[in-house]
């Protein structure tokens, strides 16, 4: 009878930090612009929102360079027990998807605000400075709604990752979640 190979290997320690420090970085990126939503027009608490989800992606994009750098070089741990193919290539074609957005969306943001003519102010009074004045307001719009619209289907495509983790630990028995812990 076959046996699926019993490596128990996990990602790197580097591959686990990354996951889950841009994992949360992602997450207050959502949490942030959702928040300035609610936030009344006017009120400074809803532009340090905005300068925090600035900040949440721009730490996104900082990250994912070293990630994927890692990923180059250290691939992935197999699955134990294999998961069936068809599986195997949903996975990974999630996965290029994820990574993808990772580098795309924060840079759409950027170019968005810089675009437009204006400069990105962080928290703490930090600032990068526009560096395409004075401006092409119609382009930046377009940008933004670029943007905008790909960070509306991301909660799709990041909720079918995290059922799918989910679903790998507590229906398939297999250890996916376990080599990202
Ligand atoms: C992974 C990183 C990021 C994610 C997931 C993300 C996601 C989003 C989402 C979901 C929205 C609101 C969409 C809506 O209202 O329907 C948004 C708006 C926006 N984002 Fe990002 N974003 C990221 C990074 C950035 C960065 C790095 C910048 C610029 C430095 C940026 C600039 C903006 C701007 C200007 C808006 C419009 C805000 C407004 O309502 O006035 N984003 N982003
Ligand atoms: C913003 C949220 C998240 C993003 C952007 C994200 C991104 C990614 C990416 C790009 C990979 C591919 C790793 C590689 O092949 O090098 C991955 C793997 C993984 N993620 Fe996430 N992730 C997120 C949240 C989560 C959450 C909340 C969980 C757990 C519930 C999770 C569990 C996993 C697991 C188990 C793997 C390994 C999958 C495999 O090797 O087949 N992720 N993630």
């Amino acid at each position: 009878m076959a046996q699926s190979p019993v490596t128990g290997a996990r990602y790197s320690a580097g591959q686990r930090s990354l996951h889950w420090l841009i994992f949360a970085c992602v997450l207050l990126a959502y949490v942030f612009i959702n928040i300035k939503g609610w936030l009344p027009r006017g009120d400074a608490a809803r532009a340090g929102m905005l300068e925090a989800h600035f900040a949440a992606g721009i730490a996104v994009l900082l990250l994912i360079l070293p990630r994927l750098m890692l990923r180059l070089r250290r691939g992935t741990p197999a699955v134990t027990p294999v998961p069936p193919r068809p599986l195997q290539i949903l996975g990974h074609m999630t996965h290029g998807l994820l990574y993808l957005f990772l580098v795309v969306q924060p840079v759409l943001g950027i170019l968005a605000v810089e675009l437009g003519g204006h400069a990105i102010d962080l928290p703490f009074g930090l600032v990068i400075p526009a560096f395409h004045t004075p401006g092409n307001a119609a382009l930046a719009h377009s940008i933004r709604e670029i943007h905008e619209d790909v960070g509306d289907i991301f909660y799709w495509v990041l909720g079918l990752h995290i059922v799918a983790a989910l679903w790998h630990h507590l229906f398939r028995h297999d250890d996916t979640l376990r080599r990202m812990l």
